[in-house]
């Protein structure tokens, strides 16, 4: 079994790497990006020791064409990953999730043998708001209004004014980005689809909620929430919370995950299909604070600020039923556990500098999409 992995070299493409048998031949296309190998632009060793890793860009085909003749899987890790810079950075965005999934793809149809499988790293945002109950009836809304969230309106309402209630996140539900990333990553799902039902190969296209663990870079400020959480925690004692804290995201262990992405690779029967990846439980913010600092054993002092950022969602929590048909029985790590195993990694880190963190907040207030409620 030779298997290809893109953006191997990343937060989750790691965890797969180990959690692959041994016998698995690897090949990583990673091309290292500066903002999120902030520590090093090397291979870490032990991706070194176990798989041939070429440092590329997804879409510089040619400089791993060879490498990826022979190949039975293609796991497609690579994107750029920051919600908020998608909103203006667009064209990076779409260059390296859209175009670079093309490139990968138009590289596949010139093998001589195709790989009889790829799996997608999607992500919930395809879905944006996702969708609502009003008593019985499913709602698909336009998304929450900006002079809704300039008046502190938080939650997604009907016409009337009426707060909706947001359902768990099925892979049958209309599709409707809210972000730049967003659509980039239902373009590449689109595209791994199309080509993949063209070509007769399997597409595993997972949709992954808030993936968090170990390995994180922390030195990248523009992803990964319990990792700005934490620096705030740990290195200030304070913490922000956004608009009033009570939006609710589906946080799930990056070793589940990756075990996911193994079990799918290596299944021996076809599998083709869009399958959510979360815990299936929904936290608030706050909550997820106040988790952290009971860890840590700190009182931070939590700020709600009312500040909001343009395109983000309120409520995302995974339906695991489709991954239990296909897959299996889904046993999630409950959040406390992975915590604290994220934390006593963490706490073993170099901490990131929060200027950073403060920077690409700026640059989100310049761009008017980081603003305030009145
Ligand atoms: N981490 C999450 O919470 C999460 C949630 C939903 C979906 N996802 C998806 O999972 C995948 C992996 O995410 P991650 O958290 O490991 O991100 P990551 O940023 O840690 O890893 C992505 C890797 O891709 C590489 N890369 C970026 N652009 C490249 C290019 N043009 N060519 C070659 N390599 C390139 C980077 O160097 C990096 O090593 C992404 O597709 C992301 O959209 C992640």
């Amino acid at each position: 079994m030779k298997i290809l992995i893109t953006g191997g070299a990343g937060f989750i493409g790691k965890w797969i790497v180990e959690k692959l048998p041994s016998e698995t031949e690897i090949v990583i296309v990673d091309s290292l990006d500066e903002q999120v190998h902030k520590t090093s632009r090397q291979f870490a060793p032990e991706l070194q020791a176990r798989a041939t890793c070429i440092k590329a860009d997804v879409r510089d085909i040619e400089a791993y064409r060879e490498a990826a003749e022979g190949t039975d899987v293609i796991v497609n890790l690579v994107a750029q990953t920051g919600t908020g810079q998608s909103m203006y950075e667009i064209s990076k965005y779409v260059q390296h999730n859209a175009d670079g999934t093309a490139k990968l793809l138009e590289l596949i149809s010139t093998l001589k043998q195709k790989p009889r499988r790829i799996v997608l790293s999607s992500s919930r945002a395809v879905y944006g708001e996702g969708a609502f109950a009003d008593g019985t009836e499913i709602y698909y809304t336009k998304g929450r209004r900006l002079h809704e969230l300039q008046k502190g309106i938080w939650e997604v309402c009907n016409e009337q004014g009426k707060p909706l209630q947001a359902l768990p996140m099925r892979e049958t539900q209309l599709a409707n980005p809210t972000s730049v990333y967003g659509l980039t990553k239902l373009w590449q799902e689109q595209l791994v689809q199309n080509y993949c039902d063209n070509q007769n190969i399997d597409a595993v296209i997972f949709r992954f909620q808030n993936v968090y663990g170990p390995k994180q870079e922390l030195g990248n400020p523009y992803t990964g929430i319990i990792g700005i959480f934490t620096n705030s925690i740990v290195q200030k004692n304070s913490v922000e919370l956004f608009e009033d804290g009570l939006m609710t995201r589906d946080f799930v262990f990056v070793g589940d995950v990756a075990e996911a992405v193994v079990k799918s690779a290596l299944y021996k029967q076809p599998i083709s299909s869009i399958i959510n990846i979360g815990s299936g439980q929904a936290t608030t913010l706050k909550e997820l604070v106040e988790i952290i600092a009971h860890i840590t054993n700190k009182k931070p002092e939590v700020r709600i600020s009312g500040r909001f950022r343009v395109g983000d969602i309120r409520h995302a929590v995974a339906d695991m039923s489709c991954y239990e048909t296909l897959l299996g029985e889904w046993k999630p790590t409950p959040l406390e556990q992975g915590l604290r195993e994220y934390l006593s990694w963490y706490l073993g880190q170099v901490p990131p500098s929060e200027a950073d963190l403060q920077t690409s907040l700026k640059e989100m207030e310049q761009k008017g999409l980081l603003k305030v409620s009145k």
